[in-house]
């Protein structure tokens, strides 16, 4: 085999396949091995070789985390038991009396956490419109610790100007976080914007088979990679090694996958806004969504999520997820099948009703993930129950 000095950079799609996964070194098995065991054999006591327990450390863990902190272009990577165990533990390198700027139209689970189980621990947070950088910087005060954002957001498919939220976080001396769930790191990578750390849901793109609850953290600081090393251990919200492996065996198909859940969004996206039900499709591949031209700046392409306000309201809404077929109607994302739902009953039922009307979310409105089946199909899916959503709008 050849040695990797001689080889150009490895592309994503090349690292997707190959970063962290070295040919197990007994039988030079392709697949990185899946290692269960909860502790390792010191040969000496307080010795270790690389990994004493798995909590800390566990070698299939450690192939995904190199993985992802290659796709990310970090240094240091850390997983966990899901998107929200990686937020509850960034968090926790906040004391009390910290101030959080947070985008307004965050996924529902970020927005309870910051709100019911900071807050009492005395961490305050104000939400913002992310697509205004002039709000963002006037929310920033002296004891604001962390800017967070979501790019493109959930469930309104808002862009942030993530370079420029970095420059203005950056001027007054605080991190940027972005979530890049919805975009995955084949469609944008924040740290190369200029962020400090990006988040994910690995249940969703990243795994991208809806079996594995998953998060991670990626960033490049050292000094915040071992307090976010030291929390994961402490506080212990790590993922199981074969959860590891089933993610580490789904972003292998992440560059193709993305692919295609954005052609077919794009095209479902222009064919549902000439729909006369059809009150609004946010889409940012559409050139009617008022970031357009970031979104083709920002990412490489617009993304497989999309959502839409139903004319006729809740009612409408209801009929057209229960008239669906290959859609199946479920909470989550970013699976090879696809999925509709509706975020004021459901992904976002946990922000209260006046504070998601003030930021769009209404009871017409509908998110689809457009999943991997044909087109034609799932176009024939969303046309038929929108005929059926008629007689209720
Ligand atoms: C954008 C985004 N971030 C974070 C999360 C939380 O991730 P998890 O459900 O893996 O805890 C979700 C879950 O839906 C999400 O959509």
């Amino acid at each position: 085999m050849r040695s990797d000095s001689s080889l150009a950079p490895p592309a994503l799609e090349t690292l997707a396949i190959h970063a962290g996964q070295e040919p197990d070194p007994v039988h030079g098995g392709v697949m990185p091995n899946l290692v269960l065991s909860t502790t390792f054999r010191q040969p000496e006591p307080g010795k270790p070789l690389r990994f004493d327990y798995s909590r800390s450390g566990n070698p299939t863990r450690a192939a995904l985390e190199a993985c992802l902190v290659a796709l990310e272009r970090a240094q240091f990577g850390f997983a966990f038991a899901s998107g929200c165990a990686a937020a509850t533990t960034i968090l926790s390198t906040l004391s009390p009396g910290a101030h959080v700027v947070c985008g307004d139209d965050v996924y529902g689970g970020t927005y309870r956490l910051l709100t019911r189980v900071l807050g009492p621990l005395g961490i305050r947070t104000t939400f913002v419109d992310q697509t205004n950088a002039a709000e963002f910087e006037a929310a920033i005060t002296p004891d604001t610790r962390l800017c967070w954002l979501e790019s493109p957001s959930n469930p309104l498919l808002k862009l942030a100007d993530i370079a420029r939220l970095a420059e203005v976080a950056h001027r007054r001396s605080t991190p940027l976080l972005v979530d890049n769930t919805f975009a995955s790191p084949m469609l944008q990578q924040p740290l190369e914007l200029g962020a400090d750390i990006v988040l994910h849901s690995a249940t969703k793109y990243l795994n991208g088979h809806s079996d594995v609850v998953g998060g991670a953290l990626l960033l490049r600081d050292p000094e915040l990679a071992e307090r976010i090393r030291f929390l994961q251990n402490a506080m212990g919200g790590v993922p199981s090694p074969f959860d590891c492996y089933l993610v580490l065996r789904g972003l292998k198909t992440l560059p193709v996958r993305m692919q295609q859940h954005c052609r077919s969004a794009a095209e479902l996206a222009r064919r549902l806004e000439e729909h006369p039900l059809v009150e609004r499709v946010h889409y940012p591949g559409l050139a009617s969504h008022p970031q357009h031209e970031l979104a083709r700046r920002q990412m490489r392409e617009p993304g497989g999520m999309l959502s839409l306000s139903l004319r006729g309201g809740e009612p409408a809404a209801r009929r057209f997820l229960q008239s669906l077929h290959w859609f199946a109607l479920a909470e989550s994302l970013g699976g090879v099948e696809s999925l509709a739902e509706h975020p004021a009953l459901m992904t976002h039922a946990s922000i209260p009703r006046e504070v998601r009307e003030s930021i769009g979310i209404g009871d017409g409105l509908v998110r689809l993930s457009v999943g991997l089946e044909h087109v034609e199909d799932l176009w024939s899916d969303v046309a038929g129950a929108l005929q059926a959503a008629k007689g209720a709008a």
